[in-house]
């Protein structure tokens, strides 16, 4: 509601909590002559990432609906569901610093959603990313947070709730330009594995800064390097998947340089280390250029294993589509006018 009082662009959609009108209106969709790339349908509450179901046919529309308002396989997140039309393109995620009052971007990230290669199988909570992402350059940087992460910071604030903290934006680059898919109030999550290892700045800085709404004193710092992170993922994930699976080989990935590795399923059992949820690890590298850093990610996450451990193979993978890779010491220069400070 929000974004459409403030004009902010995103997809096509209506909000329902009631069943019969959700179906009517997914009918009505379906049927629009120039409908052609799909509904998306959203449990509007917490899902763990997997709330969205992005459906090509009226069939698997009406199943996804029904899953989420009729079975409540999301419980009451799914009590009310948003409707959209799929917005098809590039993803990209841009996430700012605020204070309430002035925005900082962070480096441009590209998240991977879907769990197979070449954007196969359902969505996830995310299963690699890469910083910085050649999708949004400078001046569109400079665009997404003109016409997204300023308005949106603003129209909070003149609602009286302003909004101190990281704010996400979620976003599909499409043949129209960029439009949001969502947001967050929050890091991301792999985008965090990418950006921070990026950070020149204090955080800590950064944060005092917003609180104290100074945020516009503050030169926030990145470092001129590639990021990328891969995520290893329990067998099956993210349908069910066991836990407690012995994971080998993360202290000596670790203990390589530039290579970081994060734990997010897993838990310590005497000296052994245990898979403890879907997504297990997210093993970050970072080098001078985009190749280098996610070579070097694939050849630490090839010294990890535990059983049913999968990742994708094509995760910052150029393809034949892909803008030229962004280059270490250019994008100071480049990114500073958008207001994302790089040091070289
Ligand atoms: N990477 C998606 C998220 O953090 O929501």
């Amino acid at each position: 509601r929000v974004m459409v009082e403030e004009g902010i662009p995103t997809g096509v959609g209506a909000i329902f909590t009631d069943y019969d009108a959700a179906l009517a209106y997914l009918r009505s969709q379906f049927s629009r002559p120039e409908h052609d790339a799909g509904i998306v349908v959203k449990a509007s509450g917490l899902a763990a990432g997997k709330g969205v179901a992005v459906c090509s046919t009226l069939a698997e529309a009406e199943e996804a609906l029904h899953r989420t308002m009729v079975e409540s396989v999301f419980g009451a997140a799914g009590e009310k569901v948003l409707i959209e039309d799929c917005l098809v393109g590039e993803e990209a995620s841009l996430l700012a610093f605020s204070d309430g009052r002035t925005v900082v971007p962070m480096l441009p990230a590209r998240d991977y959603k879907r769990v197979g290669d070449g954007d196969q199988g359902p969505n996830t909570g995310g299963m690699g990313c890469y910083a910085p992402s050649p999708y949004l350059p400078p001046h569109v940087v400079q665009d997404v947070v003109a016409r997204v992460l300023q308005p949106a910071v603003d129209g909070m604030r003149q609602r009286g709730m302003p909004y101190v903290g990281v704010l996400y934006a979620g976003l599909m680059l499409t043949a129209q330009g960029p439009r949001v898919l969502e947001f967050n109030c929050r890091f991301g999550d792999p985008e965090t594995q990418v950006l921070l290892p990026l950070l020149e700045s204090d955080l800590v800085d950064i944060f005092l800064a917003c609180m104290a709404e100074r945020l516009h004193e503050l030169t926030v710092r990145w470092n001129s390097a590639h990021a990328v992170t891969l995520v290893m993922a329990s067998g099956g994930y993210p349908a069910a998947y066991e836990k407690g699976k012995e994971i080998r080989g993360v202290e000596a990935v670790d203990s390589l340089e530039e290579v970081v590795v994060f734990q997010a399923g897993t838990r310590v059992d005497g000296d052994r280390l245990l898979t403890d949820g879907g997504r297990v690890l997210a093993v970050t590298a970072t080098a001078p250029s985009q190749d280098r850093a996610r070579e070097r990610a694939y050849a630490a996450v090839e010294r990890i294993d535990f059983e049913g451990a999968h990742y994708r193979r094509d995760i910052a993978a150029p393809t034949p589509a892909s803008p030229p890779a962004v280059v270490a010491h250019e994008i100071g220069s480049a990114y500073a006018e958008a207001g994302v400070d790089i040091e070289a």
